[in-house]
């Protein structure tokens, strides 16, 4: 089965408006995207409108970090779904680690921010990942399984066929230790098992598992050639047009 692959720059809390027209700019001029791969960004909420008219028509797709699960409503500082469909996203970053850590979100919460998404037509991007810890004691399997029942339990199977998950370790993620080909291919095929068991080989088969922590030009490259790893979850090296670039050119 030939995935799409899909190459994600997640901005976090950087770029100010002055600094994402800039980016944009940048981007638009050095990334060319074609067919056979998927671009995306993913701004601070109050830029995306703007990052969305800035990319024009490049292709580079725009998401956002989080989402609030209902359509609307008294939720001060939050935004829905349908808000950001609105305002030009295509899809959404759903549980990061970050999301987990600070702002205590749980599987089940995470679980309805999925429904919403899709409710929405949003493309989620679901982050799963175990800590430094979890890793060393020998339960990052169980960890990740925990975390995909919690918030996928609950999705139908064609559901389930329009995720995207992203594997992003803790301990790779703003450290410049990225998982090592071999380990993060490891995770990604436990993943792929997962969801074969739960919807079977075909949705197995279709699912993009994206890679996310400590991807930079000199390692995307060796991340790429697994079987498993469909596209990255990039940070740092996405606010910079030429790393950037340089990533979403892999080449295997
Ligand atoms: P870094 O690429 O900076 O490690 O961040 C990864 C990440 O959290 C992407 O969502």
């Amino acid at each position: 089965m030939d995935r799409i692959p899909f190459i994600i720059g997640n901005w976090k809390m950087y770029k100010d408006a002055s600094a994402a027209v800039e980016l944009c700019d940048q981007l638009r001029t050095t990334i060319r995207v074609v067919g056979d791969r998927e671009v995306g960004v993913a701004p601070s909420f109050a830029v995306i409108s703007l990052v969305h008219q800035h990319l024009g028509r490049s292709r580079i797709r725009v998401g956002a970090q989080n989402l609030h699960p209902e359509p609307e409503g008294a939720f001060t500082g939050e935004v829905s779904a349908e808000i950001l469909v609105s305002v030009g996203c295509t899809f959404v970053i759903i549980g990061h680690s970050e999301r987990r850590q600070y702002f205590h979100e749980s599987d089940q919460f995470l679980g309805s921010k999925l429904r919403a998404a899709l409710r929405a037509n949003l493309d989620p991007v679901f982050c799963v990942g175990e800590t430094l810890q979890e890793r060393e004691s020998g339960s990052t399997e169980a960890v990740i399984r925990q975390q995909l029942d919690g918030a996928l339990g609950s999705l139908t199977p064609s559901q389930l066929s329009r995720i995207v998950v992203a594997y992003e370790p803790v301990w790779a993620i703003g450290t410049g230790k990225t998982a090592t080909p071999e380990t993060a291919q490891q995770v990604h095929r436990f993943i792929r098992e997962y969801i074969c068991e739960r919807c079977g080989m075909q949705s197995a088969d279709r699912l993009r598992i994206l890679y996310g922590g400590s991807v930079k030009p000199d390692n995307v490259d060796a991340l790429m050639t697994q079987p498993d790893i469909d596209g990255a979850l990039v940070g740092g090296a996405s606010l910079k047009a030429q790393d950037f670039a340089r990533i979403v050119n892999y080449q295997v």
